[in-house]
């Protein structure tokens, strides 16, 4: 409705402008005929008619020339910006236009089609991501989907003995925790990129959250026998103390995972220059330069048999957990020898 007024008060601009544009050439003709009879008496008609021939003419050429250069210089970008627009609404992001002058010469129009390539860049890349995004999560869900399936119909056969059918539940239980993990773990992610998000900043004794980080992992550490050592100053931040907890979960769950049995973890808290530093070493397996460089990468597993439990989320929400509380997160590691964590945070007292 609103779009209609417009439109209308738009055409009845135009009607006007054209009208007193009329009424005014039409008034200069008769004034100026005025004076060229006063002047030149019944000599004034033909002077008259070959002065309007000339301005008409005039008029004319100067019409065609401006057509020509707006053709040019308007239509042809407006033009060509049009289709690359009707193009990226219909969802094809690999549109790029040509800029019309060389660089340093652009004018409006090249700026625009510049901004439109870096948007459909933008866009291209980040529909990549999407669509990566929604196949790792597919992929994740069938292996975790199949079980829970496959041992859902083997249970119902009678015939199984009771340590058999206590095993598949085990089984069956195990794997639906996995999932809520990864699902955990998903929907954690996606609010964090979102920035969905609101730190609560609270004194945390950073001593005491690790050690209470470490103790939920008190069955797995004695289940592989592993020595664990905790060197921990009184250091205290500002920090959010859930989002710091995902931190220290992923990363002593890691090292238990990445370490064979009867191996060492060692984790030390330190004041150095107003950070609190944290370091988590193992003796696990290690990783290499190649997989050092994806390990913060969403779903990226270092092996990739995935005989480990796991989705490859875990770095990812460490990363951007630390970057969104303003810290700072590095690995030192030998393949065959371990890895050392290192967590730096700001703002540390003891
Ligand atoms: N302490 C470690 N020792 C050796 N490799 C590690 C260690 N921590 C991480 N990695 C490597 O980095 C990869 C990514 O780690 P990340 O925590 O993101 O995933 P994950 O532990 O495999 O799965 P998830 O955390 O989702 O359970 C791991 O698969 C592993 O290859
Ligand atoms: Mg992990």
């Amino acid at each position: 409705m609103k779009n209609r007024k417009s439109k209308f008060l738009v055409a009845l601009s135009g009607f006007l402008v054209f009208l007193v544009t009329v009424a005014a050439i039409t008034g200069i003709s008769v004034l100026v005929y005025g004076a060229a009879k006063n002047r030149f008496g019944d000599n004034a008609l033909p002077i008259f008619a070959v002065m309007t021939v000339t301005v008409l003419f005039f008029a004319l050429v100067c019409t065609l020339i401006d057509g020509i250069r707006r053709k040019i210089m308007v239509d042809r970008p407006v033009g060509e910006i049009f289709n690359a627009t009707q193009r990226i609404t219909s969802g094809d992001f690999t549109v790029r236009i040509k800029t019309f002058h060389p660089y340093g010469r652009y004018d409006e129009f090249d700026c625009i089609i510049c901004d439109l390539n870096k948007m459909t860049a933008e866009l291209s890349k980040t529909e990549v991501l999407r669509t990566d995004f929604v196949s790792n999560v597919s992929h994740e869900l069938k292996t975790p989907l199949a079980i829970i399936q496959n041992y859902s119909m083997a249970i119902k056969d009678e015939a199984l003995d009771n340590e058999t059918r206590t095993r598949y539940a085990a089984t069956l239980a195990a794997t639906s925790k996995r999932l809520t993990n990864l699902i955990t773990n998903i929907l954690q992610l996606n609010r964090l990129e979102n920035q969905e998000i609101k730190t609560e900043t609270t004194s945390i004794r950073l001593n005491e959250a690790i050690a209470q980080s470490v103790l939920q992992f008190e069955d797995k550490i004695e289940a592989k026998q592993l020595e664990i050592d905790c060197d921990l100053d009184d250091v205290t931040v500002k920090s959010d103390a859930s989002y710091l907890e995902i931190v220290w979960n992923n990363l002593i769950s890691n090292a238990i995972k990445f370490t064979g049995p009867q191996g060492k973890i060692n984790i030390t808290l330190k004041e150095e220059d107003g950070n609190a530093v944290v370091k988590i070493s193992d003796t696990g397996c290690g990783i290499s330069k190649e997989t050092g460089l994806h390990i913060f990468d969403k779903f990226y597993q270092g092996d990739t048999s995935h005989a480990q439990e796991g989705n490859g989320l875990g770095l990812a929400l460490v990363k951007k957990v630390i970057d969104i509380l303003g810290g700072e997160i590095s690995v030192e590691s030998e393949v065959g020898k371990g890895s050392t964590f290192i967590v730096k945070l700001r703002g540390a007292s003891t």
